[in-house]
C-alpha cells in the first residue's frame, strides 16, 4: 500500500463529508415544512412533465449488522400487510393533489427489502399505483432485491408489474467478512437470483458491493470482484462502508478493531476500482461502474449523469415523489420528508393527511449550489456558461468557495475562466470539493469517511 502525503494533507484518508445525494442535505430539514408545503408542491406540478416515484418498504426478514438503511426486522407478515395498506392510502392522497393526467416516468421500490412483499402484494401495489399515477410508455421500473428473499413467483409478479431494472445486494463474498457484518449470502444463492432475473430479460442489473468492511484484505476483495464479474451485472455500485453506529445502532455489533483504517480503505477502493476497469467496467461518478453499453455509462459519457437520493442515476426528472415512511420527495422548490417512525407515518395517513413532517424550501441560491455540487459529484467539473444559462449571470455566491479551492486544492483542480475540473486521478476528493460550496455545513456534524 502506498501512502500518498498529498491525499493525506487534503484529508482523503480521514476527512468526513456528506454524500451529497441532495443539497441542502437532510441534516438541514426542519419542521417548517409540513403537509401544506407538499400539497402546494404537488398541485403546482406541470401536467405534461412526468415525475419519478419512490416507494419505501422499510422491512427485512434479516437485519444485517452493517446496514444503515431505515428498516426494521420482521418474521411476521402482518406489519408488512398493514404498512402496505397505508402506502396505498398515501398514493390515493397524493393523487388527489396531483394535476389530472400526470404520469410517472420512473418508479423505484427500495428499502429495506421490497421483495419481502408476497407476489399478490406486489401485484396489488403496482396495480393501485398504476390506477392513480399511470406510467409513461417508456417508464423505467426498478426494484431492490435481496437474493436471499426472492422466488420465481415474486420475480414473475414483478415482471408482470413492469419491472425492467433490478438491483441486488451482495456486499462481499468472503465468509469471514460476511460473519463479521451479520450477513450470510452464498455465491450460489446470488447466482440463482441473477439467473432468474436474466431469464426474465431484465434490461439492467445492478449489484452493490462494499469496501472498508471488517477483515477485508487485498486478496479477499479481489476475490469478491472476480465473483461479481463472473455474475456479469450491468452496473456495480462500490460503496465505502459508512460506519455510523451513533445513528445505525445495529452497527454496534461490528468489531471496530477489525475495520481497515483510512489509508487501507483508500487502498482497497483503488484496487477494486482498477480490477473492475480491467474487467471492462467504465467508472461512473465517485463509486459506480457500468458496462460501456449500459445506459448509465452512456449518460456519463454524454454529460447527462444525475444524482438523487438513490445515488447516481440517469433520471433527469425534476420531481421525485417519495411514498412510505421516511421517504424524501424532491420538488422544484424544495424537499419534503415523510415521518420516519412507522407509528407517526401510520397516524398521519389514517387521519387522512399527507405524512410530510420535515423538509426545506430552497432558494434560488440553494438550487444553484445544488447544481454545482451535482456537477462536481457526477462530472468532476463545473461549467460556468451552462450554470449561467440555467440560473442567470450572477454566480457571485460561488466566489468564496472558489478562492478557498484555489488556495487549498490548487495542485489538483484546474481552473479556467469557464469553470474548473478535478484532475483525473484525484477524483476521490469530489466530496471534499463539493463540501467547499455547502453554505450550511456544520463541521461538528458527523458524516461518513470520504474514501
Ligand atoms: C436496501 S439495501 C439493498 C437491498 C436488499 N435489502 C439487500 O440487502 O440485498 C441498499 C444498499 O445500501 C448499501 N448500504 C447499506 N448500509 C450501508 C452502509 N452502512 N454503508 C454503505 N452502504 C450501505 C448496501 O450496499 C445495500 O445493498
Ligand atoms: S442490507 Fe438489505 S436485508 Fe440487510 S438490513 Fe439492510 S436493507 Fe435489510
Amino acid at each position: 500500500m502506498t501512502y500518498n502525503p498529498e491525499l493525506a494533507r487534503l484529508g482523503v484518508y480521514d476527512a468526513r463529508a456528506p454524500r451529497y445525494t441532495s443539497y441542502p442535505t437532510a441534516v438541514q430539514f426542519t419542521q417548517d415544512v409540513g403537509q401544506d408545503f407538499t400539497q402546494a408542491a404537488l398541485s403546482s406540478l406541470p401536467v405534461d412533465i412526468p415525475v419519478s416515484i419512490y416507494i419505501h418498504i422499510p422491512f427485512c426478514e434479516r437485519l444485517c449488522w452493517f446496514c444503515a438503511c431505515r428498516t426494521q426486522g420482521t418474521k411476521s407478515a402482518s406489519p408488512v400487510a398493514a404498512y402496505l395498506e397505508r402506502v396505498i392510502a398515501e398514493i390515493d392522497l397524493v393523487a388527489q393533489h396531483l394535476p389530472d393526467g400526470i404520469k410517472a416516468g420512473r418508479i423505484h421500490w427500495g428499502g429495506g427489502t421490497p421483495t419481502i412483499l408476497t407476489p399478490e402484494q406486489i401485484t396489488y401495489l403496482s396495480t393501485k399505483l398504476e390506477q392513480k399515477i399511470p406510467r409513461t410508455k417508456d417508464a423505467e421500473f426498478s426494484v431492490e432485491i435481496d437474493p436471499t428473499l426472492i422466488s420465481q413467483a415474486k420475480i414473475d409478479a414483478l415482471v408482470q408489474a413492469g419491472m425492467n431494472r433490478a438491483s441486488i445486494g451482495v456486499q462481499d463474498f468472503a465468509l469471514k467478512v460476511q460473519n463479521a457484518i451479520g450477513r450470510e449470502q452464498s455465491i450460489e444463492t446470488t447466482q440463482k437470483c441473477v439467473d432468474m432475473l436474466r431469464r426474465a430479460n431484465i434490461a439492467s442489473l445492478n449489484m452493490d458491493i462494499l469496501y472498508g468492511l471488517p477483515h477485508q484484505t487485498r486478496a479477499s476483495v479481489l476475490d469478491t470482484v472476480h465473483h461479481v464479474h463472473a455474475l456479469s451485472p450491468d452496473r456495480i455500485a462500490l460503496y465505502g462502508y459508512a460506519h455510523v453506529p451513533w445513528m445505525a445502532k445495529r452497527q454496534q455489533l461490528i468489531d471496530e478493531a477489525a475495520l481497515p483504517n483510512g489509508e487501507a480503505r483508500h487502498d482497497l477502493f483503488q484496487l477494486m476500482s482498477a480490477e473492475l476497469q480491467k474487467s471492462g467496467y467504465a467508472p461512473v461518478g465517485i463509486d459506480h461502474f457500468a458496462k460501456t453499453t449500459d445506459s448509465m455509462a452512456v449518460a456519463n459519457k454524454n454529460g447527462q449523469l444525475r444524482r438523487n437520493f438513490q445515488g447516481y442515476t440517469t433520471d433527469v426528472m425534476d420531481t421525485l415523489i417519495g411514498l412510505g415512511a421516511s421517504s424524501i420527495s424532491k420538488y422544484p422548490n424544495g424537499y419534503a420528508q415523510n415521518s420516519a417512525k412507522s407509528s407517526d407515518y401510520t397516524r398521519a395517513i389514517d387521519a387522512g393527511n399527507l405524512a410530510t413532517y420535515r423538509g426545506i424550501e430552497t432558494s434560488q441560491t440553494d438550487r444553484l449550489i445544488a447544481r454545482v455540487i451535482e456537477m462536481i459529484m457526477c462530472d468532476f467539473k463545473v461549467d460556468y456558461p451552462s450554470l449561467k444559462t440555467e440560473f442567470g449571470d450572477d454566480l457571485s455566491c460561488l466566489n468564496t468557495a472558489i478562492l478557498y479551492l484555489q488556495k487549498e486544492f490548487g495542485s489538483i483542480i484546474v481552473f479556467s475562466k469557464n469553470g474548473f475540473e478535478i484532475v483525473k486521478h484525484k477524483r476521490i476528493i469530489a466530496r471534499l470539493v463539493a463540501k467547499a460550496f455547502d453554505q450550511y455545513i456544520d463541521d461538528n456534524a458527523q458524516f461518513s469517511a470520504v474514501s
